[in-house]
């Protein structure tokens, strides 16, 4: 039994993996989560309360986090801003937490000796062009597009200063796009599914043949479980699930599971800088420590996907507006 102290737990990813460890280890768990417009503590609803404890606060908040990185066993740390639209809008939080924050929580694991797994994003690479036969592995330079990729770029570079400058004890992952449950309206799949929910036509940016390669959330958290039990220190993992699918094709299979006809989305105003092409090689997580994804099937986790948004209106439709709001005054 360990004790867990995750950030940005009331996220989409975080809350993911709180709820998967509960589910599959005897771990406790503190989350840490500054709530910010993208964390919400409905997505922790109903778990057990008796492993699992919640704090208000930032990860960037320092005298905070010395004092619960001094009771933890490991750090997870999902805690970030996380949307590359919010990044080309406004960088500031970017830095703040992404930047700032990974350093608070470093000279915390530092002190205490505790160790940490640093979860990143497979965008740190940059972009492939579509016909490359090559995927991004853990030789890959690093070329981050936006300040949210660069951001996430400097916050791994951190944490392998940390590690070789005083011993830290930690590893890093860079996953693919990940979809599933409590994701938040503002990013692709979800926003997608609730427009055609609310009678919006989905928006495509650009031409749509800008590919993403999917990984459902709990393979992304299978995959972290993985790497604190058996992942050697100093480390990077990357993790995908070989799901590579450009988003006109993600949006006609929405528009298909959800009654639509093929045609019935517009095209708005491309992303400045839009990477074209995400794809993982993720042979080193599979055969140095035997991962391997429970829900490969894109299609199935997409219905699954679309049946959770259906079900739980409540849950998403309090972002809803504010959010297209937000698109609207962009021209997408
Ligand atoms: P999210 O935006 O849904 O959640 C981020 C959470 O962090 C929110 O609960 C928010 O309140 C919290 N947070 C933000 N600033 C904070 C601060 N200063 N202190 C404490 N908490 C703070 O993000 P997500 O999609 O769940 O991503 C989680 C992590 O996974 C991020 O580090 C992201 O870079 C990484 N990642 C995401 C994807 C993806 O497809 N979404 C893919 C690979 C990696
Ligand atoms: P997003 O979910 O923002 O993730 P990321 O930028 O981290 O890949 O976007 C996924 C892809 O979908 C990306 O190519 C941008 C595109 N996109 C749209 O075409 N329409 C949209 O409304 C949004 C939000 C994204």
């Amino acid at each position: 039994m360990k004790h867990l102290l995750i950030t940005g737990g009331a996220g989409f990813i975080g809350s993911n993996f709180v709820r998967h460890v509960l589910a599959h280890t005897d771990h406790y768990v503190t989350v840490l989560d500054a709530l910010t417009y993208a964390g919400n503590q409905d997505s922790l609803a109903g778990l057990d309360e008796a492993r699992m404890r919640f704090v208000h606060g930032s990860i960037a908040d320092s005298e905070l986090v010395d004092t619960l990185v001094g009771d933890a066993d490991v750090i997870v740390h999902f805690a970030a801003e996380s949307h590359n639209d919010n990044s080309l809008h406004d960088p500031r939080p970017f830095l703040d937490t992404n930047i700032v924050g990974t350093y608070v929580l470093l000279e915390a694991a530092r002190k205490h000796d505790v160790r940490l797994h640093h979860v990143s994003t497979d965008e740190v690479y940059g972009d492939l062009e579509l016909d490359d036969p090559l995927r991004f592995s853990e030789h890959t330079p690093y070329n981050p597009s936006s300040p949210y990729s660069a951001t996430k770029a400097g916050s791994d570079m951190l944490v392998r200063a940390w590690v070789r400058s005083f011993g830290v004890r930690a590893t890093i992952s860079n996953c693919s796009n990940n979809y599933g449950p409590y994701q938040h309206v503002e990013k692709f799949i979800p926003r997608q599914i609730t427009n055609v929910i609310r009678g919006i036509r989905p928006k495509l940016y650009g031409a749509g043949l800008n590919v993403r390669d999917w990984i459902h959330a709990d393979d992304h958290s299978s995959a972290v479980l993985t790497i604190i039990d058996n992942g050697q220190i100093g480390e990077t993992y990357l993790i995908g699930a070989d799901g590579e699918k450009n988003n006109k094709a993600v949006v006609e299979m929405i528009l298909a599971e959800m009654g639509q006809g093929p045609d019935a989305y517009d095209h708005v105003t491309d992303r400045a800088g839009h990477d074209l092409r995400y794809a993982i090689d993720a042979t080193r997580l599979r055969t140095e420590l035997g991962w391997q994804p429970r829900f490969p099937d894109f299609a199935a986790g997409l219905r699954d996907t679309i049946a959770w948004y259906r079900e739980h209106e409540e849950w998403w439709a309090p972002a809803k507006d504010a959010t297209e709001a937000f698109y609207a005054r962009r021209g997408q």
